[in-house]
């Protein structure tokens, strides 16, 4: 983390898919939850998402994925629609409870049916499938045992990711494990704003250490079954910077900064929690059990970025726990998203500096970064200006970082189709397809043909 102020003055860089290299992967990313719908279809057990959204107040006007995009119906379309942007890799996750209904043992083959004719379909397009084995649909049946806050979860995981690599890695050999574990234990088990919507150190910090646990044994079984897999995990990852060159503003990013970047990350390269920076977190020593250090290790063969702006910190005495320490863009007077975080696109430069600054890291790829914006549809069509200038300029931002000689080799737009955006429903659009819900009307935006334009024209 370096602490300096940029003004930036909004352009649109000329950038050319060429400039990136033959070898850097394209993609677009979706998960599960957010698009598939079907939600009880075929024998698919409960997932957490399902209990929660089903609950009322928990999602922004009650909304839930039972129906989403309707993906599980309409894959064929939607891979077209991937094929017809020039789109070469496309990123998906696996429901878990869609395949083991009750977490473990008994198998859905009707969700197992559905994966192959979704792979096959990609392979049958030209279509590289890259899939997450976990977005955060724990199935709800493992949430009664105590969920992520038990350590049984590490069996639990084992056996599910065994399954998907013996079921589907004959096709598929790009594996992200976790999704952003950083978000789903603390919005999941800390603050109580996503599922399963529980609260305090208590779940916390147990979940913390199994998920940290998961990620590397997923990663160890991944290689042991694939040999040629290229295994991957991905991290949440915000530029961090003090409000003030003052020590006390200083010191608060520093822990916001251990806290947001480096927590799941760190332990993953041997490097243990950073727990110097992280005082309140030394409780998780309670749960490391001898053998633990080694086992939280994993050599992953990329590490997945996912970033969207930065956050700037000022002190309070809450430091890092609470909102309250991140001065919001609004405040700042600087522009951005419907999401309410700041466009910022020196962040994902910094970010993969950051990254790339650990010697245990081998490769880099930007496995999510998009904007939500109020999309107009109008006469047909939708006209996103806003979300074209955002990508660009952030890519702009990961080609500079690429050329001072970060290893980033890849960049994945978030996302595909507009979605279920989690506890705040379907009103934040992140897609380069506008989704009608309620006839499932597909659109590609403007920011969708300028993608396809500028992945068929570098080529
Ligand atoms: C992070 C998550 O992985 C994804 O599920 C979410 O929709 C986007 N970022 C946008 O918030």
């Amino acid at each position: 983390m370096t602490q300096h102020n940029h003004a930036q003055a909004p352009r649109q860089p000329e950038l050319s898919r060429a400039d990136f290299g033959e070898d850097f992967k394209w993609g677009a990313s979706t998960a599960a939850y957010q698009i598939e719908g079907a939600h009880e279809a075929e024998g698919k057990g409960l997932s957490i998402w399902d209990v929660f959204s089903g609950k009322r107040g928990k999602v922004k006007q009650n909304h839930n994925g039972n129906h989403a995009c309707d993906f599980f119906n309409r894959y064929p379309d939607d891979l077209a629609l991937v094929q017809s942007l020039a789109i070469p890799n496309f990123r998906f996750s696996l429901s878990w409870p869609r395949l083991l209904p009750e977490g473990h043992g008994q198998i859905n083959r009707a969700g197992v049916d559905y994966y192959n004719r979704l792979i096959d379909h990609c392979l049958e397009l030209n279509i590289t499938p890259w899939i997450t084995l976990y977005h955060w649909d724990l199935p709800q049946a493992l949430e009664r045992k105590g969920g992520w806050a038990n350590r049984d979860i590490v069996g639990w995981f084992e056996e599910y990711v065994a399954l998907c690599i013996k079921l589907f890695g004959d096709r598929v050999k790009h594996w992200m494990v976790l999704n952003e574990p950083m978000v789903f234990t603390g919005a999941g088990y800390f603050l109580g704003v996503h599922a399963p919507g529980r609260r305090g150190f208590g779940s916390f910090i147990p979940a913390v250490h199994h998920a940290a646990l998961c990620q590397a044994e997923g990663g160890r079984i991944i290689k042991q079954l694939l040999p040629e897999a290229e295994v991957g995990t991905t991290f949440s990852c915000s530029y961090i910077e003090p409000l003030r060159q003052q020590e006390r503003d200083i010191k608060a990013a520093v822990r916001v900064d251990a806290l947001l970047n480096r927590l799941f990350l760190e332990p993953s390269l041997g490097l243990g929690y950073p727990l110097d920076d992280l005082k309140f977190m030394r409780r998780i020593e309670k749960y490391v059990q001898p053998g633990d250090e080694g086992k939280l290790r994993f050599d992953f063969d990329f590490i997945g970025v996912q970033n969207y702006t930065r956050e700037v910190v000022k002190y309070t005495f809450w430091t890092p726990f609470m909102q309250a320490n991140l001065v919001s863009p609004k405040k700042r007077g600087v522009p951005y998203t419907l999401m309410n975080w700041e466009v910022y696109p020196e962040a994902i430069y910094h970010m993969l500096q950051q990254f790339g600054k650990y010697k245990g890291i081998k490769k880099l790829v930007v496995t999510e970064n998009g904007a939500a914006f109020a999309d107009q549809f109008q006469n047909g069509q939708v006209h996103d200006p806003e979300r074209m200038a955002f990508l660009q300029r952030y890519l702009a931002q990961v080609l500079r970082a690429k050329q001072d000689g970060v290893n980033v080799q890849g960049y994945f737009v978030w996302s595909l189709v507009d979605n279920f955006e989690w506890a705040e429903g379907y009103d934040p659009r992140f897609g380069l397809v506008h989704v009608d819900f309620a006839t499932q009307a597909r659109t590609v935006k403007s920011s969708g043909y300028w993608y396809r334009d500028f992945l068929k024209k570098g080529v």
